[in-house]
């Protein structure tokens, strides 16, 4: 009797969503090259559940139903080429590939076409929540072929997470849509994380909290409107001894950042659609900045004139800190989401935007209750080309704006780095600016480069010839 799923990449990740797959009643057969993987599927497997590992592409293969629906948790890039490079002469007409990794948008577009030649689906699926929620419920984002989507329909909605008995999946659009969505989902991870950081920073270093006071403050935050699951994780994390010395683990583990490149990618695409994302930007390259360690030792031993003077209220501070790191978020998610309006147009994806917010309410890593308020923004009015015009958000973040500004003067003012805060509160000064400075840049041009220039009194493109005070 054949199986109802397959999966191809028996890694954490794979093995925890074969495992999700398979405690909602669906068979699943597994593969993996590395025999220890299929041990390793083996012995978790409990009674209940109808799930086989096979070493051989073959036997994987013919073990499955059709059409054949597989699943790939493999690494982006190469891997997922190797792999459909092998199987897909051994698949038939109507069968489905759906690569649920970070893969690059593009990659995914040529893969589609590939199958597409070889009258096979193929589909990329986005998949967050770590290796936990892959296991308990992620958040899914599938995009692509309609036809694949309705049969994977209802074993997605089983596995999902839920939040108020909904579904955390829903169609992404067209094409690439689900790897794109999935991709400015991380984009917005890297700028919430930069966040939570310089939040953490200027706590420690300008309120001198510990461990302790700071589990204390982001289990207050968690339990307020800022819920979220990086709050929630950042909470823990204040509380974890090492197992190596006798101190907090935080304090032992070395201040550089990796990064697997969906964020680069994110502002990457930003900037080749013309987007501004300047929050994502920021924590990308702060990222990057962290790698140069020796340079930061030798530089801080030579402008090391800084002086952090305390703020005089603490209690007051941590509530600014608070606010500011809530509404920088809140424009983080923002940038990413007016990134996903413009990307629709542009690659005609048709991303249903209220349906993005929807199922990054629960089970991914960016959920947070903020996103039931865009909820309801998009609820009315779908075509929302960016969250801070909607009339309750507008509310919300002149509630918060004070904050910001504060705490962003009292860090530039210390010499506390605060990159993410700063670029938040910059990118929402001049997006509420009705007359931006740039007439004099458009000047510049046209005086130098004849790049000409457009009136705000009459129609028409304008070139002048400039005149030099000293002719
Ligand atoms: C998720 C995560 C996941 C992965 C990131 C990490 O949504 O579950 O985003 O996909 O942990 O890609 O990215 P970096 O290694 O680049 O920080």
């Amino acid at each position: 009797e054949g199986y109802s799923y397959g999966m191809v990449g028996l890694g954490v990740m794979g093995r925890n969503l074969l495992y999700n797959i398979a405690d909602h009643g669906f068979s699943i057969a597994g593969f993996d090259l590395d025999e220890e993987k299929i041990k390793e599927l083996q012995n978790g497997a409990t009674s209940g559940m109808k799930v086989k590992g096979t070493g051989s592409l073959e036997d994987f293969v013919s073990v499955l139903e059709t059409p054949r629906k597989i699943i790939l948790m493999v690494p982006a890039g190469k891997p997922v080429d190797a792999v459909l490079e092998s199987i897909t002469p051994l698949l038939s007409k109507g069968d489905i590939v759906i690569d649920a990794g970070n893969s690059y948008f593009e990659d995914t577009n040529r893969r589609i076409a590939d199958l597409a030649s070889k009258n096979l689906h193929f589909m990329g699926m986005g998949v967050s929540g770590g290796e936990k929620g892959a296991r308990t419920g992620p958040s899914i984002m599938p995009g692509g072929d309609l036809e694949a989507f309705t049969q994977l329909k209802p074993m997605l909605e089983a596995i999902s997470a839920k939040v108020n008995d909904e579904a955390c999946t829903a169609y992404m659009g067209k094409g690439s849509a689900g790897n794109y969505v999935k991709m400015v989902h991380n984009g917005i991870e890297y700028a919430i994380m930069q966040l939570i950081s310089e939040a953490y920073d200027l706590l420690k270093r300008g309120a001198n909290l510990n461990n302790d006071q700071l589990y204390e403050v982001f289990k207050e935050w968690n339990n307020g409107e800022m819920n979220s699951f990086l709050i929630e994780i950042t909470r823990d994390i204040f509380q974890q001894k090492d197992s190596l010395t006798d101190n907090y683990l935080v304090d032992q583990i070395l201040d550089m950042a990796g990064a697997k490149g969906t964020g680069k990618w994110t502002s990457e695409q930003a900037m080749e659609i013309g987007v501004s994302i300047p929050t994502i930007d920021i924590a990308v390259t702060s990222r990057i900045l962290s790698a140069y360690k020796d340079e930061r030792i030798q530089a801080s031993q030579l402008y090391s004139e800084k002086e952090i003077v305390s703020p005089e209220d603490i209690d007051l501070f941590i509530k600014e800190v608070g606010d500011a790191l809530f509404l920088a978020t809140l424009i983080s998610y923002a940038q990413g989401l007016a990134l996903l309006v413009k990307a629709s147009e542009e690659y005609n994806f048709e991303i249903p935007l209220k349906d993005v917010v929807k199922i990054w309410r629960g089970g991914c890593i960016i959920r947070s209750v903020l996103l039931e308020k865009f909820y309801s923004a998009y609820t009315q009015d779908p075509n929302l080309s960016n969250i801070l015009l909607d009339q309750d958000i507008a509310l919300l973040v002149k509630s918060k704006i004070k904050g910001l500004r504060k705490i962003a003067g009292y860090a530039t003012t210390n010499g506390i780095s605060s990159l993410g805060l700063q670029t938040a509160l910059g990118y929402f000064d001049a997006y509420t600016t009705e007359s931006l400075p740039v007439n004099l840049i458009q000047a510049q041009r046209d005086y130098f480069g004849a790049h000409t220039y457009q009136r705000i009194d009459r129609e028409g493109v304008f070139h002048t010839s400039w005149q030099s005070a000293n002719n």
